[in-house]
Formats: structure tokens, sequence, C-alpha cells
């Protein structure tokens, strides 16, 4: 066993073996630099001042350096292996709270969408979709609107080219269900409608809407005002007021607009409905015959009613929410309200 101050800075430098086999990564290459590093190691600084001693001393110290030199360098291998491998980590602090992982939930249009929808399932109503990108035909012509009418102006269009419009409204589908299915039709048709509007706290350049159509023989207006009636007392609540006031669109005649009773105020009047005691909920009619004959359906035949709501509108009624943008921002804060 050789012995003088080399020998005893071997022997220092063999009782740190043990801190390699706990070291976590950054530990390791420090221990690496401090035992072995070329310029600064003291393992290398044994080897390089082995030339001072007598021979003898300098073949037994020099011996046990290198056997020193193999082991640790077995034992950085290892600990390596083992870290790269997860086992064994002494770095994991066990007692560290979970991270947390988003779980996925409904948003809320979605969830106001299901549940109209639902409601109209047990009033015996389908559920279909269309397609976002419309002829110009359906969007407009075949629900009675001119091209050249100032309806068709009012609706702000995205333009695609080709006669192809990014479809303003979900009615365009009416005429896609009647030209493709025989009445008795009873169907409703949730989607995203896009309009040249900029961002506001009430509107938004694309939106939800929800389009309602029944078509039959002998389909009246008192047909209609039941279903609504039916629908705004299990989505709202039984008390809520409900009224049809007179209104205009090319595709329905006679057309009303339909207001419930304010969900803020309760219809004394606020700020949410603008005084007025009432909120919008939807549009809605009677099928324009002239609707029917470009979808060839006989008019003197068949009558319907159609509607049209928005149900992102529906939701700020609902819930009291100020600003429409808010339901289309995706701000987690506020989407954790609707965690159901
Ligand atoms: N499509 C109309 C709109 O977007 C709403 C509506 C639908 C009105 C069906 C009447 C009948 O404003």
């Amino acid at each position: 066993m050789a012995s003088g101050p080399l020998a005893d800075q071997l022997a220092a430098i063999a009782s740190r073996i043990d801190e390699i086999a706990r070291a976590d990564a950054r530990q390791l290459a420090d221990l690496k630099t401090e035992l072995l590093g070329r310029k600064a190691g003291q393992l290398t600084r044994v080897l390089r001042d082995l030339p001072s001693l007598a021979p003898d001393a300098r073949r037994a110290v020099g011996r046990q350096a290198n056997a020193l030199k193999h082991q640790i360098e077995a034992a950085l291998a290892a600990r390596q292996e083992s870290l790269a491998r997860g086992t064994q980590r002494a770095d994991v602090d066990l007692t560290m709270p979970g991270r947390r992982t988003w779980r996925g939930a409904t948003h809320p249009i979605q969830q106001v969408v299901d549940e109209i929808c639902g409601i109209f399932k047990d009033l015996g109503f389908a559920r279909v979709v269309g397609s976002e990108a419309e002829s110009e035909a359906y969007n407009f012509t075949k629900l009675n609107i001119p091209l050249d009418h100032p309806a068709a102006d009012m609706h702000d269009t995205f333009y695609l080219g080709r006669g192809l419009v990014l479809r303003t409204h979900t009615s365009p589908v009416q005429a896609h269900v009647m030209e493709r299915y025989p009445p008795p039709i009873r169907v409703v048709v949730p989607g995203l409608v896009y309009r040249r509007d900029p961002f506001d706290p009430s509107h938004a350049p694309v939106f939800d809407q929800i389009e309602g159509l029944a078509v039959d023989e002998g389909v009246s207006f008192v047909d209609f005002k039941a279903a609504i009636d039916y629908f705004v007392h299990r989505f709202f609540s039984r008390e809520t007021a409900v009224r049809f006031r007179a209104s205009y669109f090319p595709f329905t005649e006679p057309s009303a607009e339909v207001d419930v009773q304010c969900q803020m105020c309760g219809g004394s009047g606020c700020s949410t409905c603008k005084q007025t005691g009432w909120m919008e909920i939807m549009g809605a009619g009677m099928v324009h015959p002239a609707v029917f004959e470009a979808c060839g359906l006989d008019p003197e035949r068949f009558t319907g009613y159609a509607f049209g709501m928005g149900p992102a509108r529906i939701a700020l009624v609902r819930y009291g929410i100020p600003d429409i943008r808010m339901l289309y921002q995706n701000d987690m804060r506020f989407l954790d309200q609707f965690v159901e």
C-alpha cells in the first residue's frame, strides 16, 4: 500500500465514490469535472504529479490511481444509466404537490345548444347539420332573398368566390332539408354562421345559430306558439313570460321576433335589457310560399314554421354574461365556471 501525500489524496478521492451513486444529473456532471476534469480534476492532478515520486512509489501510486480512475468512471457510467432509466431517482421529491392536468369539458355554448336540441327532441325534432360554405342560391335566393335585395347586404356576407359564401345564417339548411326529405319535417339545425361584424360586446363575426323547421299539412302559427312556449318554459323557467312581436324576414310570412322576460331584472328594466324588461331570443315565422316553391313543395298543400335563434346570445341572457366575446375567448378562468 502506497503512502505519502499523493496516496492520501487518492484516499480522499476514493471516499467520494459513494456520492456518485446518490447524485442527480447536475451533481453527477459536477462530480465528473471535480474528480476527472482534464485541467483541475483531483485525480488528474494526482496522475500529473506522479513523475515527482521515486520509481517504486510512482508505480504503486500509479497503479492505485488508475484503478481508482476506472472505478470512478464505472460508477459515473452506472449512475448515468440509472438516471436515464429514471430508476432510483434521488432527486424526486415525493412530498411535492401533484401536477394538475386539465380535463376537457363542454363549452357553455355547446351546453346550451345540446339542451335546446334536447328540448326540441322531446317535441319530435331531429337534429341535422349543414355546411358552413353555401351557394348564394341556398343562402339567399331559395329563401326569397334576391341578391340585389337589401337583406342580402344586411347580412354583411363573406364571399368565397364562384358563387359561394360563408353562410350568414342556418336558414339555408331549411332549403336542403325540404329538397331532400318529404314532409312531415321537424328539424333543428345547430351550427356556426358568419357575418362581417366586428367583435363587440354584443356581436361576433362568427357565432352559433340553431335553426328550427316544421313542415306538414295544416301546421299553423298556433303550433309555432305552442312549441316556443314549451321551449321557453322548459329552458328558462315555468314563470318566464314570452311575447311575439311582428317583424319581417323575406323567408317567412307572417314573421315574428320572440322575446322573453329579462332574466337579469325579471322584467322591471335594467341595463342588460336596455330598460325594456325583455330580451330577444329568436326570429321566426310561417314559411313563405315562395320558399316552398323554390324547394319543390306545394305551398297549397303544406304549411310550416321556422325559427332561428342564437345560443350564444341565449347563454348571455341565461347566465347574465355582460360581453359575448367572453364566450369566444377561451379564457379558462371564465370557462371553469361552466364545468358541470
Ligand atoms: N335566419 C334569420 C336570421 O339569421 C332568423 C330566422 C330564421 C328568422 C328562421 C325566421 C325564420 O336572422
